[in-house]
C-alpha cells in the first residue's frame, strides 16, 4: 500500500485559517500529511514551540491522516530523517513566490530528490498571515475570522497576559 507524506512545514507563530486551508488541500493530494513546527531556539517567536504544536493539534482534531511533530536544525535534514520527498507551501503572491522558489531550490541542493509542491492561497486567505494576527491581537482587534476557532481562547489569554498596548 502506498503512504505519499508530504511536510508541511512552518512558523505556525501562531496557526492561522490560511494554514489550515493548506492542510486540508494537502491532506486530499497526499496520504499523510507531516506538519512540521520549526523550533529554533535562538528565536522564540511569539508563543513557545510547544503551544504552537498544542494549538496546531486541536485545530487539527478533526483531520485524518495529518501528523505535527516539531523539528529544530535544517528542513532538508528533518525530511531526510523522516524520509520525506515532498514539502508543501503555500504562495500568496509574487513576493512569496520570489522567496519560496528560492527555498525550493536550497532544499533541493540539500536534499537531493526533495521536490516542493507550491500551491497557491485561495483568494479569501491570501491577506491572512501569523505577523498580522499577532499585530492585529496586540491591539485588541477582533482575529476570530482569521484564525481556526479552537486556537482563539490560547492566542487571546496569550494577549490578554501580556501588556501590548
Ligand atoms: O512559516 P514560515 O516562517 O514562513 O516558515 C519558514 C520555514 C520554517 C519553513 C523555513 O524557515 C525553514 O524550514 N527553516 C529551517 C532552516 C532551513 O532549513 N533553512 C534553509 C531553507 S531556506
Amino acid at each position: 500500500m502506498s503512504n505519499l507524506r508530504c511536510l508541511y512545514p512552518g512558523s505556525f507563530d501562531p496557526v492561522t485559517l490560511g494554514h489550515m486551508d493548506m492542510i486540508r488541500r494537502a491532506a486530499r493530494i497526499f496520504d499523510t500529511v507531516v506538519v512540521g513546527v520549526l523550533h529554533n531556539p535562538d528565536k522564540q517567536g511569539c508563543f513557545p514551540v510547544e503551544k504552537r504544536v498544542d494549538m496546531l493539534k486541536k485545530a487539527c482534531r478533526g483531520l485524518k491522516h495529518v501528523e505535527i511533530i516539531a523539528y529544530d536544525g535544517l528542513l532538508a535534514r528533518f525530511t531526510r530523517e523522516q524520509d520525506i520527498r515532498v514539502v508543501v507551501r503555500g504562495v500568496r503572491g509574487g513576493a512569496d513566490l520570489e522567496s519560496e522558489t528560492a527555498m525550493a531550490r536550497i532544499n533541493g541542493q540539500l536534499h537531493p530528490g526533495l521536490e516542493t509542491v507550491l500551491l497557491p492561497a485561495a483568494p479569501d486567505k491570501e491577506q491572512i498571515s501569523a505577523s498580522m494576527v499577532r499585530q492585529l491581537a496586540a491591539f485588541g482587534a477582533d482575529i476570530s475570522p482569521y484564525v481556526p476557532a479552537e486556537a482563539l481562547p490560547d492566542i487571546l489569554a496569550a494577549f490578554a497576559s501580556q501588556d501590548h498596548n
